[in-house]
C-alpha cells in the first residue's frame, strides 16, 4: 500500500502520518515514512528554488526515481504534491482557513506565502487535483476535515477508510464562509 496524505500546509499532513505510522506499526505492519519535503530538499529533487516563496519546484521525474527504490508493506508519502505520485489511496486533510493561517504565521511564513496557501485551502486545490486522479485513474480519495478534531480519531478514521477502501469528498465547503480571505 502507498498512501498519500495530502492537504494544504499547515493542515497537519506530518501530525497525522506520524501518528498513523506509530498506530500500524503496533498492529505489527511495516511501515515506511516519508516526508516528501524533507526529502525533496535533502536529496536535491528540485528544479529550483523560488526565493521569493521560499519554497522549492519539484522536480517530478527525479523524485519518482527516488520514490522507486523505497521499498516497504506500507509506504505513507507526506507532503502537499503527494496526490500527484503512484499511489494506491489518497487521503485529503482539510482545516479551518483561520486556523492554517495561524499556524503559518506562527511558523514564520511570509504574508504572500501564507495568503497564498489559504487561497489554496480555501479553493479546494488538493481535493480537486487528487479527484482528477480518482476519475482518471480510480485511485480512492478520502476526504477529511480535521478542524477541532483529535489526532487520534483522525488516524482511526485514515485506517477504516483505507480498510474498507471507502471514498469521501465534498465535505468541506470554504468558499461561502471566508470568500474574504481570498481578498
Ligand atoms: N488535529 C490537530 N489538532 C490540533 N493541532 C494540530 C492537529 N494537527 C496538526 N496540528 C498542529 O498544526 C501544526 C501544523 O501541523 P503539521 O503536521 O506540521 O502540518 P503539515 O505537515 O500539513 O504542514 C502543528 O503545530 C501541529 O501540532
Ligand atoms: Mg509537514
Amino acid at each position: 500500500m502507498k498512501l498519500a496524505i495530502t492537504g494544504t500546509p499547515g493542515v497537519g499532513k506530518s501530525t497525522i502520518s506520524k501518528h498513523l505510522k506509530d498506530k500500524l506499526m503496533e498492529k505489527g505492519i511495516s511501515v515506511e515514512y516519508i516526508d516528501l519535503t524533507e526529502a525533496v530538499k535533502r536529496n536535491n529533487l528540485y528544479i529550483e528554488k523560488d526565493e521569493y516563496m521560499d519554497s522549492y519546484v519539484v522536480d517530478f521525474q527525479k523524485l519518482k526515481g527516488y520514490l522507486k527504490g523505497i521499498k516497504g508493506d506500507f509506504i505513507i508519502l507526506d507532503g502537499h504534491v503527494s496526490h500527484l505520485l503512484d499511489v494506491d489511496f489518497i487521503v485529503v486533510l482539510r482545516c479551518n482557513p483561520q486556523v492554517i493561517k495561524e499556524r503559518l504565521e506562527k511558523r514564520g511564513y511570509s504574508e504572500e506565502k501564507v495568503k497564498e496557501n489559504v487561497g489554496a485551502e480555501i479553493l479546494d486545490v488538493s481535493l480537486v487535483e487528487s479527484l482528477e486522479r480518482w476519475k482518471k485513474e480510480n485511485i480512492p480519495v478520502y476526504e477529511i476535515d480535521t478542524t477541532n478534531r483529535s489526532v487520534d480519531s483522525i488516524v482511526d478514521e485514515i485506517i477504516e477508510s483505507i480498510e474498507n477502501k471507502k471514498i469521501k469528498y465534498g465535505t468541506v465547503d470554504w468558499l461561502e464562509d471566508y470568500f474574504f480571505m481570498l481578498e
